[in-house]
């Protein structure tokens, strides 16, 4: 029983929002808390034993996301979340890019739709938009149409946090790489739910957040090739990323993943984070789409049934619906009086929506910790609030 992992889960609550973040197993939780009582030192500065080993700590995290997606531990950049990944990577690659366009889709996350718009509008280039089908889903070849000679950056989602459909990423990338351009992948979605390798997808990027994984809120990764990362500049300076600075300045950088991660970093977030991960590897990463895809469906068809339209066709782990004549706050506020805990809105997705001419869905998004007890609890409680 997955669910007993999770103190948050016990008692009524019938979590459904795991799109927005995920619950914490008790193994992240002690982590934290055993950072903070027996290895908390800073990183990368001292010499004394504690700070060897909260170096070790942190050292370690980075190997073992590295080896979670397939990468080297020195293209792990620890970050924030998945949107200051975002917002680093279009800064990073803004010292590299040649091109008059950007590539990116209508369904984007607002994190990977407003850092391209700020650098479209910086260098005077045009931000292509590919527009999704009547289902909310953008098919591969709706952004590969948009790509030509000229086309600087490709940034799209793998899995999308309103559809929870998942493009096939390498049919994008192998146009943009024949193009010339960067690939750049969201895959806050993704690397939670299936097992993903960054050397089979074929982009130079990609970003993700660990609280969506079981692990804590502040930390981050963006993955990028080291072919790329070692022809960068740091874009954050401070400590921790120069190896030397003399009396004229002129700073030497670090290799990555130091020179991207300037400041004391989250230390005990990245040992919740591995935490995290050893607990995903036990439970098998393999098996958590295909039971979440269970659920999935067994809530399209029951709200089908009851009159809802359901955005997207192969539901994943995500569920957002809607009908006209209900306001979907009015509902998840509902929802969530009987202790049912959905998100409603645009979910950061509003242009989307708005193509869509949806004013709004509420959204149902599963991870490993649900069950069929949860889906008949969520449509007991949807009946009595209908
Ligand atoms: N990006 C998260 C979501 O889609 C917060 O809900």
């Amino acid at each position: 029983m997955v669910k007993e992992d999770f103190p948050a889960l016990q008692g009524n609550i019938v979590y459904l929002d795991s799109a927005a973040t995920t619950q914490k197993p008790r193994q992240v939780i002690e982590a934290i808390k055993e950072y903070y009582e027996r290895y908390n030192a800073n990183v990368h500065r001292g010499i004394y034993e504690l700070a060897r080993i909260s170096t070790e700590i942190y050292e370690e995290a980075h190997e073992k996301v590295a080896r979670f997606i397939g990468a080297k531990p020195q293209e792990i950049i620890f970050v924030k979340n998945c949107t200051e990944a975002l917002n680093l990577v279009a800064q990073l690659l803004s010292q590299l890019v040649e091109g008059s366009n950007i590539v990116s889709t209508l369904a984007e996350h607002h994190s990977n739709l407003l850092p391209w718009w700020k650098l479209s509008k910086e260098r005077g280039m045009e931000l292509r938009l590919a527009e999704p089908d009547a289902d909310g889903v953008i098919p591969e070849e709706r952004i590969t149409d948009l790509v030509d000679e000229e086309t600087a950056i490709v940034a799209f989602h793998h899995s999308s946090n309103v559809s929870g459909h998942i493009l096939d990423p390498r049919k994008v990338s192998k146009a943009a790489k024949k193009a010339g351009a960067f690939t750049v992948l969201d895959a806050a979605q993704s690397v939670p739910h299936l097992p993903v390798d960054v050397r089979e997808l074929g982009v130079d990027a990609i970003a993700f957040s660990a609280h969506k994984m079981l692990g804590p809120m502040g930390i981050g990764v963006l993955w990028m090739r080291e072919e790329l990362l070692s022809r960068m500049e740091p874009v954050l300076l401070g400590g921790g990323i120069v190896s030397s600075v003399d009396l004229d300045l002129s700073p030497v950088w670090k290799d990555p993943p130091q020179r991207f991660e300037a400041g004391t970093p989250n230390v005990a977030g990245a040992y919740g984070f591995s935490a995290a991960i050893d607990y995903l590897l036990s439970h098998g990463v393999e098996k958590i789409l295909p039971e979440e895809r269970k659920l999935a469906r067994a809530l399209t068809e029951g709200l089908k049934e009851r009159g809802f339209k359901v955005l997207g066709r192969d539901h994943t782990s995500i569920v957002s619906f809607w009908r006209e004549d209900l306001d979907p706050h009015l509902l998840a506020y509902k929802l969530g009086r009987e202790g049912v805990c959905v998100r409603s809105g645009y979910h950061c997705a509003e242009p989307l929506h708005r193509h869509l001419g949806i004013s709004g869905t509420v959204r149902a998004s599963l991870y490993l910790y649900n069950d069929g007890e949860d889906v008949e609890r969520f449509f007991e409680a949807l009946d009595r609030v209908m």
